[in-house]
């Protein structure tokens, strides 16, 4: 079973198996975690992504990390908040247990997710937080990864990642 660990700051800092960047489909930058961790990673991560050709919303695809601390980077792209009726809670926890079951794929112990979509995509806090917990408890179960660190870039997040983890304890 793995345990989760909220962490407040820059996902760019984790020295863990795997950061997961929540990015856009072209995989080639942007904006927030995306930005922040391009930037940290250096420039062989957008060219090792161009070889990517792109990842669906819900999807997800490994990278190495270059220069960050980590040991590589999954890449996923959460959906855009568009009211609520357009399948994005399915999407969203899909980008979850698709990032669980790459990490499984490399035998991965340890990973750091950031609230997906909860910025550019104005997924509501909240809601987003429970579903990744909710998909997170369900697709970690049996796979190798053993610890996840929810990385909170605000005080009022960090509240929403604990409101999360107690609202889908057993
Ligand atoms: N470390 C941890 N969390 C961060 C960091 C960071 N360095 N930077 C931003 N965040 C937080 C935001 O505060 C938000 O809670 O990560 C969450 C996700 O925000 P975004 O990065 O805006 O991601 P998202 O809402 O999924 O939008 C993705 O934004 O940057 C572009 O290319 C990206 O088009 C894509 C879109």
């Amino acid at each position: 079973m793995a345990t989760f660990h909220i962490v407040e700051g820059d996902i760019c800092t984790m020295a863990v198996d795997a950061i997961v960047n929540a990015a856009n489909n072209s995989l080639l930058g942007g904006g927030g975690v995306d930005g922040a961790i391009h930037r940290a990673a250096g420039p062989e991560l957008l060219a090792y992504c161009r070889q990517l050709q792109g990842c669906e919303t819900g999807d997800a695809k490994l990278s190495p990390a270059f220069l960050l601390p980590a040991k590589a980077v999954i890449h996923t792209v959460g959906p855009v908040w568009r009211g609520g009726a357009h399948g994005e809670a399915a999407l969203l926890a899909s980008c979850y247990r698709r990032c669980i079951e790459v990490a499984d794929a490399e035998g991965f112990r340890s990973i750091a997710f950031p609230a997906i979509s909860c910025g550019v995509y104005a997924y509501p806090n909240g809601p987003a937080t429970e579903i990744a917990v909710a998909a997170l408890r369900r697709w970690a179960a049996n796979s190798s990864v053993e610890d996840i660190y929810l990385l909170a870039f605000s005080t009022e997040m960090r509240g929403h990642w604990a409101a999360a983890i107690a609202a889908t304890e057993a």
